[in-house]
């Protein structure tokens, strides 16, 4: 027997012998490696006639095949014996309780938004929803905006593309128009989400939240408007009482178009809803414009309502009496931890909505 066939029985012998995972890898590297035996053989025959090199190269090669497929096998073996063992080890016991268990809390904005769906789910609102990334034409054209609107700037609108085509929804207002292109009327949704717009102080971040509401039927008008708006503050609140007041305001996609305001005082540093002399802005609103209903395939001759746009994130803010809107996005934990929601705690009108 050549020395070249010895060392290569002593390898396979080695092989066959192994033992454990890392054995294999070591094992590997000393016959397939760089520097191992294979390659080291090959690298003596370059010196060799052209005649003689094809003859021991094809001796290398057979040994190579012999050896992998003698690896292949004992490392399978090996596998499949190391994952039997750490599986009949590993034996799990589900029913025993968790020894880390923490208790997460709900974000007071997702909260707000649970108990306003409660809310208005109670007098027959569906949750719609629509994309963060908005079509330029959802957001302003079909809501009747002009080319020249300000809104429509640069400066206030998160643009993704240089056509301005496509952009971070500055409203919830397009999820009217999506709502009202997918179905046939009468619509009654309420729209929760994200918008965006290029602000950020006290009582703006660049991301914040709106809710939407649109109402479309034969016959609505701005009383079922005020009715609606009234009972969501009171129910919001928890008061039995509100002070509300309607401003003749512009959108371009509703006429007549209002800003609502409520009434509130300070009493010991802390805000009372439905009280005082005090007025605060908390939404926008009026009855749903022709062209909009138009624009989105609704007869304005048949069919009319109303629409109304919150900031949630001002809603909480006055519920639960946070003053600065930037810390609801600063994911400090120990804010959230005072702030936040019993995950249990479910909201409903009948269970009561707040803790
Ligand atoms: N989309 C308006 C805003 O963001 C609010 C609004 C919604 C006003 C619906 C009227 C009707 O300010």
């Amino acid at each position: 027997m050549s020395d070249f066939e010895k060392l290569k029985n002593s390898f396979k012998q080695k092989i066959l012998e192994v033992k454990d995972s890392k054995e294999i890898a070591n094992i590997s590297s000393e016959v397939f490696g760089k520097k191992g035996f294979i390659n080291l053989e090959f690298s003596k025959i370059g010196s060799l006639s052209q005649d003689e090199k094809k003859k021991i190269a094809s001796q290398i090669n057979k040994a190579k095949q012999e050896l992998s497929e003698v690896f292949s096998q004992v490392s399978k073996k090996l596998f499949d014996s190391e994952l039997n063992e750490s599986i009949n080890k590993q034996k799990i016991d589900v029913t025993l309780p968790e020894n880390e268990f923490e208790i997460g809390k709900i974000h007071p904005v997702s909260q707000v938004i649970d108990e306003i769906s409660s809310i208005f789910s109670e007098i027959g609102f569906n949750v719609e929803e629509g994309p963060d990334v908005e079509s330029e034409y959802n957001n302003f054209t079909a809501l009747n905006t002009p080319e020249n609107h300000p809104a429509k700037d640069m400066h206030d609108t998160f643009y993704l593309d240089e056509n301005m085509k496509t952009l971070l929804r500055t409203h919830t207002s397009p999820v009217q128009v999506r709502t009202m292109m997918k179905g046939k009327p009468p619509f009654k949704i309420i729209a929760p989400g994200r918008t965006y717009r290029s602000d950020s102080d006290q009582t703006h971040t660049p991301m914040f939240h709106q809710l939407e509401g649109l109402h479309i039927d034969k016959n609505i008008n701005m009383g079922h408007l005020k009715g609606c708006l009234n009972y969501f503050i009171k129910e919001f609140f928890e008061v039995e009482k509100i002070k509300m007041r309607f401003r003749p305001s512009h959108f371009p996609f509703t006429e007549p178009s209002a800003e609502v305001d409520i009434g509130y005082k300070i009493k010991n540093n802390k805000i009372v809803i439905g009280e005082g002399d005090k007025w605060l802005e908390i939404l926008g609103c009026g009855m749903v414009h022709p062209n909009v209903l138009r624009n989105c395939k609704v007869d304005p001759q048949k069919f009319q309502g109303f629409a109304f746009g919150i900031g949630i994130d001002r809603l909480a803010m006055l519920k639960y009496g946070i003053n600065d809107l930037r810390s609801f996005f600063e994911c400090d934990y120990r804010w959230l931890n005072h702030y936040g929601f019993d995950p249990l705690d479910v909201p409903t009108n009948y269970r009561g909505l707040s803790k």
